[in-house]
């Protein structure tokens, strides 16, 4: 059978509408895909519908205000009415995991249970969610069968993993090529038309759901592991008093395998919601294979120790002007795990205010994109509205998350409202050569992760 109808008329329903699933519906629906989104959370489809988007991704909440409670973009929370009116249905849920890797499978199990109620013949079921080897043919479809339709015979499906990065979020799925793990051949061919004309993007099929799978956690080792060595190289260089930056820059210059060097940047710490579960689902499916690992949890423990580390970068420099914690201020902009996201899960953020505040410290705190709401569950304070407000008095200004409306502020303005002999100490700004020299022009002090 055919899992697709003329390339035309393909319409796609998009359950789960957390970042990834709101990103994809709306980039889905901005290239004219016709999109019924779902979510088992009202208020979050209730928003929608009012064109508000909760997730500060660069161009959703636009893309949203314009398309969500159109027929371009239909949002509700019935099963039905999507299936009804879709012909693929695109699967994004969250995949958390528990203490020791192993997949916490509610979401998912509620979708398919949901959906083998009133899935139909012919339709193309795609997972998106990340999840561990061989959990599409041992857990999914055999969920998806129970209605009674055969994978492969009565309905296609694929595993395709979803790669994007937030703060980046829509121009990497307008971009990024899409890796396929059909079930069969003719769920494979019906993926990658669906991508091909759904984002215009390249595809990458593969032999097996399990090679996708594997694909996305490979992804993600792969740069949880380079920035742990980022991480590691900005301890040397700060020992030898090299800037870092400038190490990575020159090192990055020669081409190695199938593209140059490409060690990534260290910072303040590795949070969200994937690159501090996914290592350990990895950790997890080897291990019920017999194979241990040992590079994850050494990159995990390098990555989580980066916060203190920052922590206690900001300590010696309040130090270097004779200042204890105990009683200084630090007034930390930027509380998201990244910049240009105002994701507040698993912020390595939390980590350094927790540890500030033990050592005495006064914290101030904001972010122009996180929720007040979230800031307030995640920090126990209330973040101050703007920057002057977070600022005026401060001993110390920590930059953890730098994101694009803070880049247009001018920190040597500043200087009026802190504290004198005041710190800049910079976690994820990468404030460049000049405007250092700026900063020390205009009486701070700066200190960088590794510079
Ligand atoms: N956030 C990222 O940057 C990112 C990047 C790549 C891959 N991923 C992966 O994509 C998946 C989704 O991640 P996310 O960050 O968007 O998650 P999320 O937690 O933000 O969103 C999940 C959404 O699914 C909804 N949901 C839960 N159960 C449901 C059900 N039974 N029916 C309908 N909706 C339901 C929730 O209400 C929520 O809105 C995860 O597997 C994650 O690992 C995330």
């Amino acid at each position: 059978m055919r899992f697709l109808p003329d390339r035309e008329s393909v319409t796609a329903a998009v359950i789960g509408l957390g970042y990834v699933g709101s990103c994809l519906a709306a980039a889905l629906a901005d290239r004219g895909m016709p999109v019924v989104g779902v979510d088992t959370d009202r208020t979050l489809v209730e928003e929608m519908n009012r064109g508000h988007c909760r997730f500060k991704e660069p161009e959703l909440p636009e893309l949203i205000a314009r398309l969500a409670g159109t027929p371009a973009l239909r949002v509700t929370t019935s099963y039905e009415e999507a299936v009804e009116a879709a012909d693929v249905v695109v699967i994004a849920v969250g995949t958390p995991v528990q203490e020791d890797g192993a997949l916490l499978d509610t979401q998912l199990r509620g979708v398919c249970e949901a959906l083998s109620a009133c899935l139909r013949p012919g339709r193309l079921v795609i997972f998106k969610s990340t999840v561990p080897p061989g959990t599409t043919r041992e857990l999914l479809v055999p969920l998806l069968e129970r209605g009674g339709l055969r994978a492969g015979v009565d309905f296609g499906v694929a595993f395709c993993p979803e790669r994007l990065s937030e703060g980046v979020a829509l121009s990497e799925l307008r971009r990024f090529p899409v890796v396929i793990g059909g079930w069969d051949a003719n769920s494979t061919a019906a993926a990658a038309v669906f991508w091909e004309d759904g984002l215009g993007v390249e595809v990458v099929p593969c032999t097996s759901p399990e090679v996708a799978e594997m694909v996305k956690l490979a992804n993600n080792w792969w740069v949880d592991h380079n920035i742990a060595m980022a991480n590691e190289l900005a301890l040397v260089c700060g020992a030898v008093d090299v800037d870092v930056l400038e190490v990575i820059a020159a090192a990055n210059s020669i081409d190695k395998g199938n593209g140059n060097i490409n060690i990534l940047t260290p910072s303040v710490g590795v949070g969200g919601s994937c690159l501090t579960k996914d290592p350990w689902m990895i950790v997890h499916s080897a291990r019920e294979r017999g194979v241990e690992l040992r590079t994850v949890p050494a990159a995990r423990k390098v990555n989580d120790s980066m916060p203190r580390h920052t922590a206690s970068l900001i300590v010696e420099e309040l130090a270097k002007h004779g200042k204890s914690p105990a009683g200084a201020k630090v007034a930390v902009l930027g509380l998201a795990f990244k910049n240009d996201t105002g994701d507040l899960r698993a912020t390595p953020v939390e980590p350094v205010v927790a540890a500030l505040r033990e050592a005495g410290a006064r914290v101030s705190l904001h972010d122009p994109l996180a929720d007040a709401d979230d800031a307030q569950k995640t920090f126990g304070a209330t973040p101050a509205a703007s920057v002057a407000e977070a600022v005026r008095d401060a001993d110390c200004l920590a930059l953890l998350a730098w994101h694009r409306p803070f880049k247009e502020l001018d920190l040597t303005a500043l200087k009026p409202l802190v504290a004198d002999r005041c710190a800049v100490v910079d976690g994820r700004a990468y404030l460049s050569r000049e405007q250092i020299d700026g900063l020390e022009r205009a009486g701070f002090s700066y200190r960088g992760i590794g510079r």
